[in-house]
């Protein structure tokens, strides 16, 4: 998979892929980040990137030709099966949007900045708007981040344990059960003894409750239609 991150801010994009499981993906050659300065596609000798809005009003508004620029170059190297906006009025992210990314080969993320882009880019260019939350960010990188790291890490081969990400909260709309190292008495606090059992089905059933038990507590919204529940 590839995503092409087109920012105004590239430094603020620097420091997340080249860590961690992110950078592994990289290595592996399993995901491929690249990020683009609009600034170098921008129009006219000062290099301008946004302008004050029509009809007035505070803050500055994405200009259309260097965003059209950089995604028409990027298209003219390959074909994207996303084009992606990240705003705050977009569609709100989730691990359903996570899984369904992590399926697609090239996509494309527009962060926005100031007052968002001119209309005219998400008429033409973009195919998926999203939100990670319903509060405002001073831009869409950190959003952009949040959903590249959230899609890399679903990529078959890029988590050491095949299976980890299945047992995820929400991979199952439940949230995880809780999890426990060594030492077994920490202070008189005791590690369940059915979790030193070695009895894999019993601990199967018991981290299953546990997560029901834990998604009713914290959030009942998602067991709602699942019958995990009486009276549901
Ligand atoms: N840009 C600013 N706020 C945002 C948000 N909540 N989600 C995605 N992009 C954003």
């Amino acid at each position: 998979m590839r995503i092409d991150i087109i920012t105004v801010v590239p430094g603020l994009l620097e420091g997340p892929f080249s860590h961690s499981i992110l950078k592994r993906a990289e290595d592996k050659g399993l995901a491929m980040v690249r990020v683009h300065n609009l600034r170098e596609y921008a129009v006219g000798k000062h290099k301008q990137v946004d302008d004050y809005a029509f009809g007035g009003g505070a803050g500055m508004v994405m200009m259309v030709e260097p965003i059209a620029k950089c995604i028409d170059a990027l298209k003219a190297e390959r074909e994207y099966d996303e084009v992606i906006y990240m705003t705050p009025d977009g569609q709100t992210f989730d691990q359903h949007m996570a899984n369904s990314l992590s399926l697609k080969g090239n996509i494309i993320i527009l962060c926005g900045h100031y007052k968002g882009v001119d209309e005219r880019i998400r008429q033409k260019y973009i195919t998926k708007e999203i939100s990670i939350g319903d509060f405002v960010l001073s831009g869409g990188e950190l959003a952009a981040a949040v959903v590249a790291d959230a899609v890399i890490r679903l990529i078959p081969g890029v988590l050491n344990d095949e299976t980890s990400a299945l047992t995820d909260s929400f991979q199952d709309g439940l949230l995880a059960p809780p999890v426990y190292t060594r030492p077994a008495d920490y202070e008189g606090m005791k590690v369940p003894d059915i979790l030193l059992s070695g009895h894999n089905e019993k601990i199967d059933a018991w981290r299953f409750e546990e997560s029901v038990r834990r998604t009713q507590e914290r959030r009942p919204d998602l067991l709602k239609g699942k019958g995990l529940v009486s009276g549901d």
